[in-house]
């Protein structure tokens, strides 16, 4: 039975539908509410917002929850792979071993890229950003493969085809950046280690797969590979609402990703953390400038929309750290300035008082680091890692009846209406 709220506006009553989601969320329909009152509602960054129903990732900020497919995230990380994930988040169910080797076929088939790709790379500028270069040549991958003929034939292809370029894609503009061979990927190799492989073999020097690193790989991509409707997945929606197809939608969610505000972030703690380092390591000047109302600076790592509490994905990302760092016996002092930081600022009020805490992005430059993969690829890293949660969250919203031409409406605030003044009147 339906629930409704009452709106009261001057002698005038409406009434609009409860959503009750299955984890008990609510949500008030408004989707008849401006053709039935002439009111839209007004919500920046739409933080009260829903703007969808999802099937696919669960969150709860006050308690730091966070399921995909129902699925808690530390359950698949202790137990799954990055590729299980990927194929749970985009079909909604763990594959059976038939499924996951049938799945691990595709994803080798389609790994390699069209060599014509390699001049784009070329053409580039050497000093590009590789998120920026990652967003141009997914769009480009359109000019390759057919536009999808139909949904649900061509949607394994397509979407396997993307998730195994992707790494692909990513490997070349760290090898090609550097002046270095190609490494193309192996047969032979699973989806982390073909990855790593591709990054980090050389000619004169074979690159050596380490189990513990391919598992702290797994678990990274795990982490992020979802998060239900955030801002770049949220882009991917709406651009994949205007029936684009999807290597432009996903590179729009790419472009949106690399923002400092969102996956951006990764790249920016590890810039702050060295920045405090070559400062002497003093970092009250830095809680000092967060807690300033006037200065722009944030605390990069800190904080999030949803979690109010600390982020599980923070947590599992900060053991990994240590479990890293001992194996291969590495001290880096930014961890020892990340934790230093992150003590200090869990005691002050203000922190305390806006809910901030450490969130993905905090801890997971130091894992990055230890891998050996730089600074400037770490939101590539993200981008792989959250391209399943884009694929399915597309996927949901293609298959969904009542998704539409996403398009906002606005209040104007502007002049009112006024004639054109000749310039020589101005
Ligand atoms: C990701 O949405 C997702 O799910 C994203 C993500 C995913 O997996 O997709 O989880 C990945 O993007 C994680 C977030 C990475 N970004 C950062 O670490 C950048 C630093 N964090 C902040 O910029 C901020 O916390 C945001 C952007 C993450 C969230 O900010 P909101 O929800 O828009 O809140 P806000 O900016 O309005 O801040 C609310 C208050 C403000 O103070 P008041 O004006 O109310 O007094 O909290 C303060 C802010 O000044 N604040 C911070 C802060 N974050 C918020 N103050 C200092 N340092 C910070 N980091």
């Amino acid at each position: 039975m339906t629930d409704f709220v009452k709106l009261t506006y001057g002698d005038k009553i409406y009434r609009l539908p409860v959503v009750v989601g299955s984890e008990g969320e609510k949500a008030i329909d408004i989707s008849k509410l401006r053709q039935e009152t002439g009111f839209i509602t007004l919500d920046p960054g739409y933080a009260n917002t829903g703007s969808c129903k999802s099937n696919i990732t669960f969150m709860d900020g006050e308690k730091g929850i966070l399921r995909y497919r129902g699925i808690p995230v530390e359950q698949l990380a202790e137990h799954s792979t990055f590729k299980e994930t990927a194929y749970l988040l985009i079909n909604g169910e763990l594959p059976t071993q038939k499924q996951l080797n049938q799945f691990s076929v595709l994803l080798n088939d389609h790994s390699l890229v069209h060599e014509d790709m390699q001049f784009f790379y070329l053409n580039f500028p050497r000093a590009s950003h590789p998120m920026g270069i990652l967003s141009s040549m997914v769009n480009a991958l359109r000019s390759f493969y057919p536009e999808l003929q139909n949904l649900e034939e061509e949607i394994n292809i397509t979407v396997t085809r993307l998730l195994s370029k992707v790494r692909t894609m990513a490997a070349m503009s760290y090898k090609i950046a550097r002046g270095h061979k190609v490494v193309y990927p192996r047969p032979d190799l699973m989806y982390c280690a073909n990855f790593l492989n591709m990054m980090f073999d050389s000619p004169v020097r074979p690159y050596i797969i380490d189990e513990d690193v391919v598992k702290a790989l797994n678990v990274f991509w795990i982490l992020h590979a979802d998060h239900e409707q955030n801002c770049s997945t949220s882009a991917v929606r709406l651009v994949g609402s205007a029936r684009v197809n999807l290597y432009a939608a996903i590179s729009a969610g790419i472009a949106a990703l690399w923002g400092p505000l969102h996956g951006g972030a990764n790249q920016a703690v590890i810039e702050m953390l060295t920045e405090i380092a070559e400062t002497g390591g003093n970092i009250k000047p830095f809680i000092e400038r967060a807690k300033d109302k006037n200065d722009p600076f944030r605390l990069m790592g800190f904080g999030h929309r949803v979690y109010k509490t600390y982020d599980p994905r923070a947590k599992i990302m900060k053991k990994m750290c240590d479990k890293l760092l001992s194996k291969f016996n590495i001290h880096d002092p930014l961890l020892d300035l990340a934790q230093e930081l992150e003590a200090v600022a869990l005691k002050e009020d203000y922190f305390i008082e806006h809910n901030l805490y450490p969130n993905v992005d905090f801890y997971s430059g130091i894992v990055l680091r230890a891998i050996g993969i730089p600074t400037n690829m770490f939101t590539v890293m993200f981008a792989i890692g959250r391209l399943p949660g884009w694929i399915a969250q597309w996927k949901e919203s293609m298959d969904d009846p009542h998704w539409k031409l996403g398009r906002p409406r606005q209040i104007y605030t502007g002049p009112l209406e006024r004639g054109y003044v000749p310039i020589h009147h101005r």
